[in-house]
């Protein structure tokens, strides 16, 4: 692929997704790009680019090609810090509240995270408070596996013994299924993190975003961060994957709980 017809690709993706797709993974774009022509019988590349920008049912191709140029890896409990600092959330503000805790899992990939903050307040809250977890991702294939909520053994190896027992289910040869109180718990979403109104988000006490914020320009990053803070509630807590995103300022916002999590929590106003 020509650096000009690579360019306007990454920035079509960029400004449609966040997504950055850096020079070096060139082979990774015109792979993807290849794949989906021939799945469409499109021969010119020319062709699929004016098809998927201006062409009758280009959403549904972009759909799958978003899912082949995204990276959907994902495990259960994958940040310890971040969820330890969910469950002092729980326990110190946000103990016996009367309405349902509203949890964000924004780019859930195939929906562990997810069912992970939700196995985590279920324990924190024990009953005590309710609380609802809404799974969003960009990939339509991403949250199909996700609804499912249905996993290979191997894949919940890392989730400690406590929650795997309170609410996951073992079903069939090496697989196990999250439990039916938990699922009901949890709905995913389809959306654009970037571009979509959260007309289907409640006011959030919890927004959790990982490993999504990396494979954004900068640009796209400082407008997600200041988007996922826009629907947090006044006191809600903010939590980022590591080291992935630190901004100058936000205004709103301060950090909190230490300096292995990379959290914020919005003033009350
Ligand atoms: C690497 S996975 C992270 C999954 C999970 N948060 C974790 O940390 O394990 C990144 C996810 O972000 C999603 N994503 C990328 N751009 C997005 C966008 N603009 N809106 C919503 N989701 C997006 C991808 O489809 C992918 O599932």
């Amino acid at each position: 692929m020509e650096e000009d017809v690579f360019d306007r690709w990454a920035m079509l993706i960029r400004e449609r997704t966040g997504v950055e797709i850096p020079r070096e993974r060139h082979s990774f774009l015109a792979t993807g790009l290849a794949r989906r022509m021939r799945a469409t019988g499109v021969d010119d590349p020319e062709d699929y680019y004016r098809w998927l920008t201006r062409g009758p049912g280009a959403a549904v191709e972009w759909s799958a090609l978003v899912d082949l140029l995204t990276v959907q890896e994902t495990r259960f409990y994958r940040d310890p810090q971040g969820l330890g600092l969910l469950r002092r959330y729980c326990r110190d503000e946000a103990p016996g509240g009367s309405r349902a805790l509203q949890v964000l899992s924004a780019g859930c990939a195939t929906g562990e995270e997810a069912y992970t903050l939700a196995l985590v307040l279920e324990e924190a809250f024990g009953g005590g408070r309710g609380y609802a977890v809404t799974g969003t991702d960009i990939s339509l294939g991403a949250l199909a596996v996700a609804r499912r909520g249905e996993y290979p053994a191997m894949r919940l190896s890392r989730l400690p013994r406590s929650l795997r027992d309170n609410g996951v289910e073992p079903v069939g040869e090496a697989r196990w299924r999250i439990a039916e109180r938990i699922r009901r718990r949890v709905c995913f979403v389809q959306m654009n993190l970037l571009t979509d109104d959260p007309v289907t988000l409640p006011p959030l006490d919890v927004v959790y975003c990982q490993n999504v914020l990396i494979y954004f320009a900068r640009r796209q990053r400082e407008r997600l961060v200041r988007r996922l803070a826009d629907w947090l509630r006044p006191g809600g807590l903010m939590i980022l994957g590591g080291g992935e995103f630190l901004p100058a300022s936000l205004a709103g916002l301060h950090r909190v709980g230490g300096e292995d999590v990379l959290a914020f929590s919005k003033e009350a106003s």
